[in-house]
């Protein structure tokens, strides 16, 4: 069986769905401050919080669990600066009882969700696995250290791990049964989605004087489903007894701010207001990554690169969610 922790979050629950399109069998373990109940449709879920060891460690007895999938943190980056204590607590204490709790029960395999945000500033795009990783905020040192302590459990107890690196996860599955649904929303692409469908007045573009093309942040938008295929393939690399490692996962193409905004338009079809506003804080000019390691190691194929196609499956979710 596999334990996916964060299974009813988005990316989380995403993956569940092809884990068990896959024939996998899947244990979710939430605590639904984020995540919704609604989002697990497969698998078992157990209602629990990773700070409660005792009761993590009544799931590893009581199921056979032979690897673990990390999705629960706390991801805001905003926040993550005003409230430190927050982050490190959940993203990496509680990581922490997680791994020791495997290691009790001799589990071994684990695959974990960092970021491309353990960069830091960028010194050449596209981002390989190899660049160096200084985070300009708590939410990527906390990923950071995850890291490291996966380094050296894995020298120490032979912990195997594949760090999966994510640029931006957006879209949704093509089914529309599932999709991004975060409260509060913080991200481009469903907040563009609620000025189109008039639940917001506009939608503000953070800076506009960034040195590229058109003065707007460009990033790297990875489609969800890509995702979860990427973690069936490490979890199959893990199986066949390989090397702890880490990949980039990304589409390898950057889009600006405007171009998401006017893939929204042309999507859709509606018009809403745009609005320019001074930068955020925090934001690199340009994230885009490569992802040839993927590609070259676990045979990993992304589907989804046009950025149209990635809008209308979240658009199509976003209508079902909105009951539009
Ligand atoms: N943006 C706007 N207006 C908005 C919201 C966002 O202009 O209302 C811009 C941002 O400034 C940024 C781009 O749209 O340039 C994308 O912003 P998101 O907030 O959607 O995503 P980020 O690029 O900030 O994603 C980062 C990291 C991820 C990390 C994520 C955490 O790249 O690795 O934050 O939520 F997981």
């Amino acid at each position: 069986m596999i334990l996916i922790v964060g299974g009813a979050g988005y990316i989380g629950s995403h993956v569940n769905k092809v884990l068990n399109e896959r024939g996998y069998e899947t244990i979710i373990l939430d605590n639904l401050s984020y995540g919704h109940e609604e989002s697990v449709k497969w698998g078992t879920l157990c209602k629990c919080d990773l700070a409660n060891i005792n009761e993590v460690d009544d799931i590893f007895t009581k199921y056979d669990i032979n690897a673990v999938m990390h999705f629960s943190s706390f991801i805001d980056v905003g926040e993550s600066v005003r409230n430190p204590e927050k982050y490190y607590n959940n993203n990496v204490v509680n990581t922490m009882n997680l791994l020791n709790v495997m290691l009790k029960h001799d589990v071994k395999k684990f695959i974990f969700s960092s970021t491309c945000a353990t960069y830091g500033i960028p010194q050449k795009i596209p981002l390989t696995e190899n660049h160096p990783q200084n985070p300009i905020n708590p939410y990527g040192w906390t990923k950071l250290m995850v890291e490291r302590i996966l380094k050296d459990y894995d020298t120490a107890y032979g912990l195997k791990s594949v760090i999966l690196r994510y640029f931006n996860a957006s879209g949704a599955d093509e089914s529309g049964i599932i999709g991004e649904w975060h409260n509060p929303e913080t991200h481009l692409i469903p907040l563009i989605l609620d000025a189109a469908m008039g639940k917001r007045e506009d939608i503000k573009i953070f800076g506009t004087d960034y040195d590229t093309p058109d003065g707007t942040c460009i990033r790297d938008y990875i489609h969800v489903t890509d995702l979860a295929d990427a973690h069936i393939l490490s979890l199959e690399y893990l199986n066949k007894n390989n090397q702890s490692n880490q990949f980039n996962l990304g589409n390898g193409q950057g889009f600006s701010v405007r171009e998401v905004i006017e893939s929204v338009k042309r999507v859709t079809g509606r018009n809403f207001n745009v609005t320019q506003t001074q930068r955020r804080e925090g934001d690199p000019a340009i994230l885009i990554g490569s992802s040839k390691k993927a590609k070259d190691t676990l045979g990993w194929d992304p589907q989804y690169v046009n950025i149209d196609k990635i809008i209308e499956t979240a658009w199509n979710w976003h209508q079902k969610l909105n009951k539009e």
